[in-house]
């Protein structure tokens, strides 16, 4: 007969010390109740064969082992909820925004964008198929690159197998599904060739995007990961994301995520519904 497992009985002290010590790693607020971390510590433990609670937490001195403990919490622990065209309009803003680029005077050699906190994928799938719609319309010769970056390697893990089950494609607007959505193996839907050659995802830890090797892009998402944040982390992340947009580039940030934030160098657009900013010098 199968034994319920037991839930670890959590300090109060061990556990404010874990959040704290979570929040200086990720810089987010993790919101999962006392019962779900509670579970996930047991998860953690059961994985790692420890039977009491003190054993785990004697893993988080400085070591190299706690480090690789801190991502396997916080993959647990962090919320990757996520959809194809999540904000339907977001992708209207930016399709509009490409069929400009492509339109006004002499147009780009490359075109590059970046899903920031991409979770499985389906941001930059979808900012990808917007854009490589738009570029086959009118500029079949230009090159264009994604990329996804997320904290949880399980996430990125996923987005790069491009599998999705049929259930997550509804959401795609028909004209992209049938284009861009094969069949795979079983019942999963996978990303069409033309998509996810030209998309790469990377593990990237937001806290430290100053040192992120990436730059110079067109487009910029940042959705529904920021509210994760703390309100100066929020700002400071926002000029660093605006830092590495070309002039003329374009941020687009979750629904009612502005933080009431106007950085220098940077212009609100005015698309209903949609928090987007273009960079104008800098
Ligand atoms: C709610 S999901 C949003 C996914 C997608 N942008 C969307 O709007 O559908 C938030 C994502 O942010 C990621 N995340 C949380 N903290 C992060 C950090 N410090 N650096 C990078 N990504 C982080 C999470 O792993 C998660 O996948």
């Amino acid at each position: 007969m199968a034994t319920a497992r037991r839930v670890p009985e959590l300090r109060r002290s061990d556990l404010d010390l874990l959040m704290q010590k979570l929040h200086t790693h990720a810089g987010i607020r993790i919101d999962s109740t006392e019962n779900v971390i509670a579970g996930t510590i047991q998860n953690r433990m059961t994985s790692l064969g420890l039977r009491d609670v003190d054993s785990y937490l004697s893993i988080f001195d400085d070591s190299i082992s706690a480090r690789a403990e801190w991502l396997a919490l916080m993959d647990l622990l962090t919320v990757k909820e996520t959809r194809f065209f999540r904000q339907p309009d977001a992708y209207k803003c930016l399709a509009h925004y490409v069929d400009e680029l492509l339109g006004a005077g002499p147009a780009p050699s490359e075109l590059s964008f970046w899903s920031a906190g991409c979770s499985y994928g389906q941001e930059l799938y979808s900012m990808a198929m917007v854009v490589e719609s738009a570029v086959s319309r009118s500029k079949p010769w230009l090159q264009w690159h994604g990329i996804g970056t997320d904290i949880s390697f399980n996430a990125i893990h996923q987005a790069q197998r491009a599998l999705y089950p049929e259930d997550a494609v509804r959401f795609i607007p028909a004209e992209y599904r049938e284009r861009f959505m094969g069949y795979g193996q079983s019942e999963e839907r996978i990303v069409a060739e033309a998509i996810s050659a030209r998309t790469h995802f990377f593990h990237s830890n937001l806290l430290h995007v100053d040192s992120a090797p990436f730059a110079d892009f067109n487009i910029i998402f940042c959705q529904n990961t920021l509210i994760y944040f703390e309100r100066e982390w929020q700002r400071w992340i926002i000029d660093q994301l605006v830092k590495r947009l070309r002039v003329g580039g374009m941020l687009i940030l979750g629904a009612g995520e502005d933080v009431s934030w106007l950085g220098q160098n940077v212009r609100r657009l005015q698309w209903p519904g949609v928090c987007a900013y273009t960079k104008t010098g800098g």
